[in-house]
């Protein structure tokens, strides 16, 4: 693979990172994961605009433009012949000269920029004809989950933890009510209407959730935004995930509950077809 790192696309095996960066130490960074289908970035302008938002909250600097990050991208999949997978993104607040807390001085250490590309089935993914399960967890995460920080033990941990329980993915719950996956955004549809929570620091705003509702809504489905219970979830005629690396993927279990009929709702799958068809 060619990879992108700090101005230079080089092979994976020779691209660096300082060990004093902050990325690497504090975790100190944001990224993105933009999909790609047939060669072709999906929705390139909702993930630098969120990754704009997110750097913002952090006061990081990008160092380089949108455009430039949208040439590197292009790049990098002519580069590695990408036809179907993804784009990961980075921008760390660099290297100082040694760790501290501190944020340092921006115009002495800049930010570091790294891309490199994933290939992946994304259209024809298993999931999508079988179904996930997953289980409910406490959402332990800090509360600003709203910025996309690289910071992702505790959904790592997550995934860990559904996978020793034979599930594929977890759904944190936070006051009597999910948040979100480890690392997708939640729904269920009980008598026709989606249900998803409404956006706040709880929760990513997933760049996929919102071309998902502006779809349903088109298709004059009804959307409410507010939160749900594990148990409400549990009694829905459906439920499913969206993101950037499933699109929808419909949930067919929830902590050991059958949703619906248990198999793929026809909600999930229509939406899955409409937004794969936008894509294209
Ligand atoms: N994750 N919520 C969380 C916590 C996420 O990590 C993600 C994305 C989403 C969905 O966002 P989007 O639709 O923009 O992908 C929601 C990416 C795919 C990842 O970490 O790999």
């Amino acid at each position: 693979r060619t990879v992108y790192v700090n101005g230079e696309y080089l092979p994976e095996t020779e691209a660096k990172i300082s060990i004093f960066d902050r990325g690497f130490l504090m975790a100190d960074g944001v990224y993105e994961v933009t999909s790609v289908i047939g060669g072709k970035l999906v929705d390139f302008e909702g993930h630098s605009a969120r990754l704009q938002r997110s750097l913002n909250e952090l006061d990081m600097a990008n160092p380089v433009t949108m455009d430039e990050l949208l040439a590197i991208h292009r790049a990098l999949i002519e580069k590695n012949q990408l036809d179907e997978g993804g784009i990961y993104l980075q921008i760390t607040r660099g290297a100082p000269a040694d760790r501290d807390f501190a944020f340092p001085d921006p115009d002495e250490t800049p930010s570091s920029l790294v891309l490199f590309t994933q290939v992946k089935n994304l259209v024809n993914a298993l999931a999508a004809q079988k179904g996930i399960k997953v289980i409910s967890i406490d959402d332990l995460r800090w509360t600003r989950r709203d910025i996309k920080t690289v910071q992702l033990l505790y959904p790592s941990m997550g995934k860990m933890m559904a996978a020793k329980a034979g599930a594929d993915d977890a759904w944190m719950v936070e006051d009597g009510k999910v948040t979100e996956g480890t690392s997708n955004n939640a729904y269920i549809v009980k008598g026709g209407k989606i249900i998803t929570r409404k956006l706040s620091n709880d929760i990513l705003a997933g760049i996929t959730r919102a071309a998902v509702l502006r779809l349903a809504k088109e298709a004059q489905m009804v959307v409410e935004e507010r939160s749900f219970s594990i148990e409400e979830a549990q009694e829905a005629d459906e439920a499913f995930v969206t993101s950037a690396t499933t699109f929808v993927f419909p949930v067919v279990e929830i902590d050991g509950k059958a949703i619906g009929s248990g198999e793929v709702g026809s909600v999930a799958s229509r939406l899955r077809e409409i937004y794969i068809e936008e894509s294209l």
